[in-house]
């Protein structure tokens, strides 16, 4: 497949005058510096980025949220209405929401009752058609890591694409698999600035992949997917590594101390162990509690409809006063009207 090829992909080396982009010369009336097409490639984020990760800037890709990539690997490595997909539920929904955009069909093979993969059924939910495997680690809505040698016998033995989705990788102590990138010509691993770095709004999402991956990526991505306001604040945020680990420890500790709040309420049967920002909580009335905290204005995550996930809301890990307000809602349910 030949790519668009942009005004800017074609020119190469040193230039004063661009008149080769139909831009607008004279800029734009308030914001000045905008009139300028981005880098399409951004690879002043990528060399920053390959700094952080240890991973050659040839290996990063760039999305607008993890979004894009999930979309982009069903378009790259997926035949409509032919291929399928491997998702182990209960996990991130836009895995089968984009199956379903894209016309793949995904095959659904549950979690164990311990939130890890079911390799048995696995292996034999494996077809012929099947080109991609989705895992999520930590996984959401439940908050767990997936078993490392679990993930390696898949990368070992199936022969599609492996993705591994790390959007909450900061929040725990695994070892992400950038690191086993060069091991496996079959693993994506998926991050995400909209967690740990705190920059959700901006929508940049993450692939590492070997470089052919990346470059099939790159040929089928819209030219200018990442803008460049979005490009220039990303670039400051990267110099703030330091800050960026000392937030992440806090959430850490806030996730403790609101694990140990929650599991001394009543209405709480259980809380999940959790490696993310978030924690998966069972209640006795999921329903009415979602309701009551909502009444509150306290919105959570109504997770209790999906399956291994009875009774169960997902809680984020807020501010300290967020955390309190959301213990305080939690107490003042009365059992009777709940029930
Ligand atoms: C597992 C997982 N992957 C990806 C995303 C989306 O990330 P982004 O904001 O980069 O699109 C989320 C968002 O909640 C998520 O939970």
């Amino acid at each position: 497949m030949k790519p668009y090829s942009s005004a800017r992909d074609e020119f190469k080396g040193e230039a004063r005058v661009f008149l080769d982009a139909n831009e607008n010369a004279l800029g734009s009336p308030t914001l000045k510096w905008y009139n300028r097409y981005p880098d399409p490639m951004q690879w002043e984020i990528k060399d920053k980025l390959s700094a952080i990760k240890k991973i050659p800037a040839t290996q990063i890709f760039l999305g607008n949220g993890s979004d894009e990539p999930i979309d982009l690997l069903y378009r790259c490595f997926c035949e409509p209405g032919r291929d399928e997909v491997i998702v182990c539920p209960p996990t991130y929904g836009m895995y089968e929401v984009s199956a379903n955009i894209n016309d793949i069909k995904l095959t659904k093979v549950p979690l164990t009752s311990s939130f890890q993969l079911d390799l048995e059924a696995i292996e034999q939910a494996i077809q012929p058609q099947t080109k991609i495997i989705w895992i999520c680690s930590p996984n959401n809505p439940t908050g767990n890591s997936i078993d490392r040698q679990d993930i390696e016998m898949i990368l070992n033995n199936f022969d599609g694409i492996v993705v591994i989705d790390e959007a909450y990788i900061n929040f725990s102590r695994q070892r992400s698999f950038i690191g086993d990138l060069s091991d496996y010509p079959n693993l994506v691993v998926l991050q995400t600035l909209s967690k740990a770095w705190g920059l959700a709004a901006l929508r940049l999402g993450m692939a590492f992949a070997s470089e052919q991956i990346i470059s099939y990526l790159n040929k089928i991505k819209p030219p200018y997917n990442i803008s460049k306001p979005v490009q220039d604040l990303v670039l400051k945020a990267l110099d703030e590594v330091g800050q960026v680990n000392d937030m992440i420890m806090l959430l850490v500790d806030s996730r403790g101390r609101l694990e140990k709040a929650l599991l001394e309420l009543s209405a709480v049967l259980q809380v999940y162990p959790s490696d993310a920002n978030f924690l998966l909580v069972k209640f006795d009335d999921a329903k009415a509690m979602y309701a009551h905290l909502l009444n509150l204005g306290i919105v959570v995550r109504d997770r209790s409809n999906v399956v291994l996930c009875d009774q169960c809301l997902r809680i984020t890990v807020g501010t300290d006063a967020e955390n309190d307000s959301l213990v305080n809602g939690i107490k003042s349910s009365n059992p009777q009207i709940l029930s």
